[in-house]
């Protein structure tokens, strides 16, 4: 007899998920800006990963040529980070499962001349001043209402990834937190794990694509997610 793989997990019928995805563009004049090589192919990938499984998919999504092709992804842009804060204001109320995959800065420059300005060249040298952005995740984590799944996403160095991560974990006050290899960014494939406030660890058990790790992801969402509340 053959084995059959195990069933998909899936979500309760009308469960919305709020996935945000890609990088920001923090400007510094009318033509630059400071950003990170997040590419959003996670969490675009998630996100429709997400729509074909029954979620109710609402995506806030950065700078990327990329975008969904489930059409029913209900699918926001952002280029900053307070672009992507007031979109999860607006949104986070209506979301049973938020996916912060989104790869937000640190950091952004402290006087931005407007958009109609740009820097000119003088032969100097140019000191940029950055200040620190504020933490959209704990943010979120400190307006959740009860019931409301927080996942956080941590690229780190290997040999630091699960200390690392779990440090966020607590920090951020999150449900969940993927920790992930610095080399995830911009490859296509991930080597992860999901960490659960309870202690559990679900591993994808080596480098995988990540168009199948994002079905995976979501099945151990609602796995970790289940087991704690049920
Ligand atoms: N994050 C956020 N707001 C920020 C920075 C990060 O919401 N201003 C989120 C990311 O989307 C991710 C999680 O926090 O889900 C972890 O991001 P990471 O950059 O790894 O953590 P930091 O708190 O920025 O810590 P560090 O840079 O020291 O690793």
């Amino acid at each position: 007899e053959s084995k059959r793989p195990p069933e998909p997990t899936l979500p309760d019928p009308g469960n919305t998920i709020l996935i945000t995805a890609g990088p920001t563009h923090e400007p510094i004049d009318a033509v630059r800006y400071v950003g990170n090589r997040s590419s959003g192919r996670l969490g675009v990938e998630l996100s429709d990963a997400a729509a074909r499984a029954g979620w109710k998919v609402i995506l806030a999504l950065g700078p990327t040529p990329l975008a969904p092709s489930e059409t029913a992804v209900e699918t926001h842009r952002f280029q900053t980070t307070a672009d992507l804060g007031a979109l999860l204001a607006e949104h986070q109320p209506r979301c049973d499962v938020l996916v912060m995959a989104a790869a937000v800065a640190d950091y952004r420059p402290a006087r931005p001349l407007t958009a109609q300005q740009k820097l000119r060249r003088t032969g100097d040298r140019l000191v940029l001043e950055l200040e620190p952005t504020p933490d959209l995740l704990a943010q979120c984590s400190a307006r959740r209402r009860p019931g409301q799944c927080l996942v956080g996403f941590a690229l780190e160095p290997r040999a630091e990834m699960l200390s690392s991560a779990r440090g966020k974990l607590e920090r951020k006050g999150v449900d969940c937190i993927v920790a992930n290899p610095l080399e995830t960014m911009d490859a296509s494939t991930i080597d992860a794990v999901l960490l659960g406030r309870d202690g559990s660890e679900r591993h994808t058990g080596g480098p995988v694509p990540k168009a199948d790790f994002a079905p995976w992801l979501l099945s151990a969402i609602e796995e970790a997610r289940h087991a704690t509340q049920p």
